[in-house]
């Protein structure tokens, strides 16, 4: 039956009941475009949700924007999110949509609070009272764990320790407890930092690859970082992304540590970079105090073994690969 649509769609909408139907928060970042072509790929019907911008932010998903149904709006506008959930009534919620830059969460608390926190808490609600058959996948982060001692995995205990990761780990508890209180089926991925291509200028890795091969072609003359000593567990985004839809396909909601159990510096990621691109990193980089952070997260490292175990997902992309994907596309956008 053809019914009429309450909220904006850029679409027109013909609700097929044959398909499976997914709908993601933040579908225009790294993670939400990598996702939104799995899901295609996997023969759903894929709605995704953005924020508003008067410049285009739409360019991880132009390949794939006339395959999805996108909807303009906010995670903190309770009643949009409403209106998506009543009329869309999705199998599938993938809550990515975030102020994810740590750094940032110090300049801009109450905003960075107000959407990861309450924006959580929004959809929530609304899956509650307007699509509880809806299965929800929550974008926790292994920044919960803050100064815990490595390896991290499920049991660890949580020391958050800025902003943006006590935001989250409010989203966190209240996906657990509305899982537990209202039998709701909600899983929450605890993702230690992946990257890609698609991975925003403003993240370290980014920030390295693009700086040090703009430094090698003369455009840029210096690169300013601050702490390199600090440790992640970095893995490739799409890898994450299949791990996301894998945790709805399990039999339960729970949570599942995903990352790679290898872990690196920022100075291990300048070497490596610097290698492959060929090009001697320390002739350029210089550490600006500013970009440290209040309290750092030193050292984060995935015991990954029960989403090896329950879900039989595994990285397939390594460290020094994930380097050489993330030149090689930066290079190929150079020629
Ligand atoms: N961004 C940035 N810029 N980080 C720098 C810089 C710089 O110039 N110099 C050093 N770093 C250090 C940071 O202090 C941090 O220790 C590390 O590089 C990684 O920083 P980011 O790439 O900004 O990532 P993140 O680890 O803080 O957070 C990312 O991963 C989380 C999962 O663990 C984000 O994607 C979060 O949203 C995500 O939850």
């Amino acid at each position: 039956m053809e019914y009429k649509f309450t909220s904006e769609v850029q679409m027109n909408y013909e609700h097929s009941k044959k398909k499976l139907i997914s709908c993601i928060s933040g579908v225009n970042g790294q993670d939400g475009s990598f996702l939104a072509e799995i899901l295609l790929e996997k023969g759903y019907e894929v709605h995704g949700i953005l924020r508003r911008s008067s410049v285009s932010n739409t360019k991880n998903i132009d390949h794939i924007k006339n395959n999805i149904y996108l909807h303009v709006g906010d995670v903190n506008d309770s009643n949009f999110i409403n209106t998506i959930l009543y009329d869309i009534q999705p199998n599938e919620f993938y809550h990515l949509a975030a102020q994810s830059h740590v750094g940032l969460s110090f300049d801009i608390p109450i905003y960075t609070a107000e959407t990861v926190a309450i924006g959580t808490l929004n959809v929530l609600e609304s899956v509650r009272k307007y699509s509880p058959f809806t299965k929800i996948y929550y974008a926790g982060t292994s920044e919960l764990y803050g100064s815990a001692k490595p390896p991290q995995n499920e049991n660890t205990l949580m020391h958050p320790n800025s902003p943006y990761s006590i935001s989250k780990l409010f989203g966190f508890e209240m996906s657990r407890l509305y899982r537990k209180s209202y039998n709701l089926f909600i899983s929450c991925g605890i993702l230690f930092n992946h990257e890609s291509e698609r991975r925003g200028d403003e993240f370290v890795t980014q920030k390295i690859v693009k700086g040090l091969i703009n430094c090698k072609l003369g455009k840029q003359k210096k690169l300013y970082l601050g702490n390199l000593d600090a440790k992640r567990d970095w893995g490739y985004a799409r890898d994450y992304c299949e791990a996301m839809w894998m945790m709805l396909q399990h039999g339960e909601a729970d949570d599942f540590v995903i990352g790679t159990g290898e872990s690196y510096s920022i100075r291990d990621f300048l070497n490596v970079t610097g290698d492959y691109v060929k090009i001697d990193w320390k002739d350029y980089v210089e550490i600006d105090s500013n970009l440290f952070r209040p309290t750092e997260t030193e050292y984060l490292l995935a015991a990954p073994g029960k989403a090896f175990s329950k879900l039989g997902w595994r990285p397939k992309v390594r460290f020094e690969q994930l380097v050489r994907i993330m030149v090689d596309a930066q290079i190929n956008l150079e020629v």
